[in-house]
């Protein structure tokens, strides 16, 4: 399809809300109260809040229609049959569980399928995924995808979310117990990086005559099926329903938080092939969540995922998508900043380390610069860094970094128009003006997991005084 030049939203705005703007001394004394961890800090002290495409969706007119007329009978509610009748076409899977958010579906599924001491193997399992693994005494592996290594036979750089298929094999072939591979697509801990529907035909070829499951945190389904067209001469051709399509017929199963591509600000789902399997999550679904034909979310939740889910394949507003993130990613390395190309979907993801190259690791660099963005212009990110994927070193030495220090610029679908992100492109100038006169950060108290949304932190320098 033609990329309207120069791209456009392809929506009109109905219904606007107005956004905070704190001043200088409110910024810094937010950012104070929140122990400088910005987490804490109050969303209406934010000026654009990029901290996460997840639940933030702007939901449309036929949405909000739906809402309405939204069943909230305990059993056997119509609007499920709705909400499982577009998850079947969609997946082509029988088994439809609806949950109230990705997490959910992970604790229930992992908690179900995986037993002490089996392995999970992924390209990347997500935090909360990877602490549902952890909560049912198995163990994840991570094998994000080495172009270098023969048998990766994609060009990774337009691949990056593929499992590293010799890394898997050589998992497989050893003597631990793997229960189930899964790729996440796209792949967001690691830059929201495509899969190939190539690399996850060579997953099932390797995983189908073990008896293992693959699995798909499917996510961003919408956004890898279109990267997928953009990338993949195989597909340019193909609808996004139909590489959808193609991706979940590869799969035993899915999981997925429909807080991004269900265009709705809650929900989640499981869909399985394996009836005894489904019986199992349902057993425990009504335990944690509720009664299969809501688990956990309204009866107008459902009806506006079930809209969701048709509309976030319009491959016109995928376009849209991508192609804001690529101007994104263009307007932060003209701020100064170096960016993950080429971009996906949902963030652009920003090296904090190759730009505050002096302050080490354990001092947290991520951290500063997504707290720089803040005082600078009340612009929230997340950090990606040793404060997320690092921890305390047992014998109470220096943290252990994590393997990269990036920030995370994730775009709410349908929110912000090019002139928000024209001023975040602007504040991240400034900033970028004064990196060297950035300091890092130290952890004063921390939770022993997931420690960066409640971590409290203090500043090893002087804050830096920005424009307004
Ligand atoms: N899987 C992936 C790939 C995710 O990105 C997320 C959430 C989850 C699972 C968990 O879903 O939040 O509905 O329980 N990602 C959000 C983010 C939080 O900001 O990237 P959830």
């Amino acid at each position: 399809m033609m990329v309207t030049p120069p791209f456009m939203e392809p929506f009109r705005i109905k219904s606007v809300e107005p956004i905070p703007f704190p001043t200088a001394e409110e910024r810094r004394n937010s950012l104070a109260q929140a122990g400088f961890n910005l987490f804490r800090v109050p969303a209406r002290q934010v000026t654009v809040d990029l901290l996460t495409d997840s639940g933030t969706a702007a939901m449309s007119a036929a949405q909000w229609s739906a809402v309405f007329s939204g069943d909230e009978s305990y059993a056997g509610a119509r609007s499920y049959e709705g909400f499982e009748a577009v998850v079947r076409e969609l997946t082509g899977m029988p088994e439809v569980i609806p949950v109230h958010q990705g997490r959910a579906a992970e604790r229930i599924l992992f908690g179900t399928l995986l037993r002490p001491g089996e392995i999970s193997v992924a390209n990347t399992h997500f935090d909360t995924t990877a602490a549902s693994v952890a909560a049912a005494g198995a163990r994840c592996i991570d094998l994000p995808g080495r172009p270098d290594l023969p048998g990766n036979t994609e060009d990774s750089g337009l691949f990056g979310g593929n499992i590293d298929l010799e890394g898997l094999e050589r998992v497989l072939r050893g003597p631990e117990k793997v229960r189930c591979v899964v790729l996440t697509v796209t792949d967001n801990a690691g830059g929201g990086q495509p899969v190939s529907p190539a690399n996850l035909a060579e997953v099932r070829r390797l995983c189908a005559p073990r008896g293992i499951g693959v699995l798909l945190d499917a996510s961003r389904f919408a956004e890898n099926a279109y990267l997928v067209t953009r990338r993949d001469p195989e597909w340019v051709r193909a609808s996004i329903p139909d590489v959808a399509r193609a991706m979940f017929d590869l799969a035993d199963g899915c999981f997925a938080s429909l807080k991004k591509d269900g265009l709705a600000n809650t929900g989640g789902l499981i869909a399985l092939r394996d009836a005894a399997l489904a019986r199992d999550c349902r057993n425990r679904l009504i335990e944690v969540e509720g009664f299969p034909t809501y688990g956990g979310l309204a009866g107008r939740d459902l009806e506006a995922l079930t809209k969701g889910l048709h509309e976030v394949m319009d491959p016109r507003y995928l376009e849209y998508r991508a192609e804001s993130a690529s101007w994104f990613a263009d307007q932060l390395e003209t701020a100064g900043f170096p960016v993950l190309r080429p971009t996906g979907c949902h963030a652009v993801y920003v090296d904090a380390a190759a730009k505050l190259a002096h302050i080490p690791a354990p001092e947290l660099p991520a951290t500063a610069l997504a707290n720089a963005l803040y005082l600078a212009g009340a612009v929230r990110v997340t950090d990606l860094g040793t404060l997320v994927f690092g921890g305390p070193d047992p014998e109470g030495g220096p943290d252990r970094p994590a393997p990269r220090e990036w920030v995370r610029f994730a775009l709410p679908r349908r929110v912000y128009t090019r002139n928000h992100l024209e001023y975040v492109a602007d504040i991240a100038a400034q900033v970028a003006a004064k990196a060297t006169a950035l300091s890092g950060y130290r952890i004063l108290e921390q939770a022993r997991t997931l420690r960066h949304f409640t971590a409290v932190l203090a500043p090893l320098g002087e804050p830096v005084p920005f424009e307004h």
